[in-house]
């Protein structure tokens, strides 16, 4: 079996778009991009691939999955063979029959000795040899809870404290290396504390899980931050700190920024959409991370000469992956934690308020693209101009944003304006196709491969909301599987992508198209990969699993009614207990 992190890297590494375009001409259209679908002959471009997620699917025929699932069609290869056909392509070697098991085991340690790891820092820094530690975070303007829900620590100023610990809870010493929170020392060859005399931040992914530290000195020199290095569980470049506590609520944007105490700062002041990317600049993984969820970002870097280079950086790798960014400046302080602490809350959300659109700075790149002194150049750049203000919602700003145009381009504003409806209705119809021909794609495959959903339409839709919500939101998991289980499901298929789901639990892989990859076939991947775009669509959050879950489960008993009567009374117990969770 070839492991799952191979999998995950050589996806990674595999670019869906790019692999597409080897086979099929592509057009991009905003953040998807369509063309001829090469599973069925068409006219029209019912085929669409989408980057972020890095999954196609194909509106005419119902093709569908992930970039794996689209070789394994076009090549007419089986998974392995699929597997290997792409690794080749991007230069990697496939690891013989490694231990899958081995890696999964270990990856559980590691979480484990994580969160013992955050669970000890917590007891110091409130213990009284945590003083200065909590002198200096109180100090900082962080309120006792705040410390609390980010679960804030100290590393004690001592050698083996935590190594100690985990040792005597029976955890290897080679494991904590692993978990890159011991190191053995060259001259003793004993094992010790990585993170010493530091306050600490744990990293939490989206499943609740401690998947690294950041350490901040509170004195004496070297690096004020350390941040653990890449262990098997934790890869800085591709999580963003305190996403996890974001994506809580309905999000309507992310607010960017460079610093762990930024991010603490704004979420105490209420701005709980904040996140920053692990000391690191921002990386496309993180973006392409980001755009499952918003489409649009506030970048809040620091005021000096660094954040404003990283915020040039970061507006052309959110518009790669379709998020609109707008700029936040802040005056007279370096960063947001430090205007927070001056001028207060009321005040930041002001600045939010007024933070720039980026369209300045994208009309600014399009002029930079073409030769605007020829007619030619002129004639492209406006073309790319009126596409920009075709995506703007706000007549209003169409308007200001043509006037500017037209000054700059020496044309008329309402020339431009009526190219931009006309890109505007061409849109529409084209989207309006889609939607319509999606339709009837959802019935004909559905049809076949989840026969029941003809007959429990609403059961159905429940069941793939479910799905849909969590494959966004896994941290959801644990909790909806206490409410439903995959015997539950009316659709046979559902229930087995439930439990596909479910086994990511106990092995910690991420949960993503790829895990369907080995299992299913390549109609049942399509629908899958169908799910999991509806559900960006629409935004499903957690709460939705846990609703939709409950739904399902209310079905069931309608159901039951009529067998109710025959019911055992350990029976009925049991459902009158089902039912009233369901009902919570
Ligand atoms: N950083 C890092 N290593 C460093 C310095 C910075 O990893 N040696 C990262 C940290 O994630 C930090 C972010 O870059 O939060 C921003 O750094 P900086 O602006 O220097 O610090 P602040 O966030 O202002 O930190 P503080 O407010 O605690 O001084
Ligand atoms: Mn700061």
């Amino acid at each position: 079996m070839i492991p799952q992190s191979f999998i995950e890297e050589l996806k990674m590494n595999c670019d869906i778009e790019s692999v597409v375009s080897s086979y099929v001409q592509l057009r991009k259209r905003g953040r998807i991009s369509t063309g001829l679908c090469p599973f069925h002959s068409e006219k029209t471009g019912s085929f669409t691939v989408y980057p972020e997620s890095q999954s196609f699917y194909c509106f005419g025929c119902g093709a569908g999955g992930d970039v794996i699932g689209f070789i394994r069609r076009i090549e007419n290869l089986e998974y392995v063979e699929a597997i290997k056909f792409l690794a080749q392509r991007a230069g990697m070697n496939v690891p013989e029959d490694a231990a899958e098991d081995k890696t999964a085991l270990l990856k559980t340690k590691i979480l484990e000795m994580n969160r013992e790891a955050a669970r000890f820092y917590f007891s110091e820094l409130m213990a009284p040899n945590g003083k200065n530690a909590l002198d200096y975070l109180l100090g900082r303007g962080l309120e006792p809870k705040t410390i609390k829900h980010f679960g804030l620590g100290y590393a004690p100023n001592d050698w083996t404290r935590l190594t100690d610990l985990l040792a005597s809870k029976g955890y290897r010493y080679e494991d904590m290396e692993a978990a890159q929170l011991s190191r053995k020392s060259n001259k003793s060859g004993r094992y010790y504390d990585i993170f010493r005399d530091r306050v600490m931040f744990p990293i939490i992914d989206l499943r609740g899980n401690v998947i690294g530290f950041g350490g901040r000195k509170m004195s004496g020199d070297g690096p004020k931050y350390y941040n653990s290095p890449d262990t098997p569980v934790f890869k800085k470049t591709k999580n963003l700190f305190a996403l996890n506590f974001a994506k809580k609520q309905k999000l309507e944007r992310l607010i960017l920024c460079e610093g762990y105490m930024d991010v603490i700062a704004m979420h105490q002041a209420g701005f709980t959409e904040a996140v920053a990317s692990l000391g690191t600049s921002l990386t496309s993984d993180q973006c392409r991370l980001a755009s499952s969820y918003v489409e649009e970002a506030v970048l809040a870097y620091d005021s000096d000469e660094a954040g404003q280079k990283a915020t040039k950086r970061a507006i052309g790798l959110l518009d790669e992956v379709g998020i609109r960014a707008k700029v936040l400046s802040i005056p007279d302080a370096k960063d947001p934690d430090e205007y927070i602490k001056k001028f207060g809350g009321a005040r930041f959300k002001k600045l939010i308020e007024q933070s720039a659109g980026s369209v300045e700075y994208e009309l600014s790149k399009i002029g930079a693209k073409y030769d605007t002194e020829t007619p030619e150049g002129k004639i492209s750049a406006l073309k790319d101009a009126v596409g920009l203000l075709a995506d703007m919602k706000n007549p209003l700003e169409r308007e200001v944003w043509a006037a500017k145009l037209a000054r700059d381009y020496g044309t008329t504003k309402e020339g431009i304006l009526t190219q931009v409806q006309t890109k505007i209705k061409r849109r529409a119809r084209a989207e309006g196709n889609r939607a319509v021909l999606g339709q009837s794609a959802q019935a004909s495959t559905f049809g076949g491969a989840v026969p029941e959903k003809l007959r429990n339409p609403a059961s159905a839709s429940a069941e793939e909301r479910l799905l849909g919500s969590l494959m966004r939101n896994p941290e959801a998991l644990s909790t909806v599987s206490t409410i439903v289980s995959p015997k539950d499901f009316v659709c046979e298929l559902y229930g087995l992508f439930y439990e596909k789901l479910l086994s990511t639990l106990s092995t910690g892989f991420e949960v993503s198209l790829t895990l369907f990859g080995g299992d299913f076939t390549l109609e049942q991947q399509g629908i899958i990969a169908k799910l999991a775009n509806l559900a960006r669509e629409h935004r499903y959050s957690a709460e939705d699993a846990a609703e939709s879950a409950k739904t399902i489960i209310r079905f069931k008993e309608k159901k039951s009614d009529k067998e109710i009567g025959e019911l055992s009374g350990a029976e009925l117990a049991a459902y009158i207990e089902k039912m009233r969770k369901a009902k919570k």
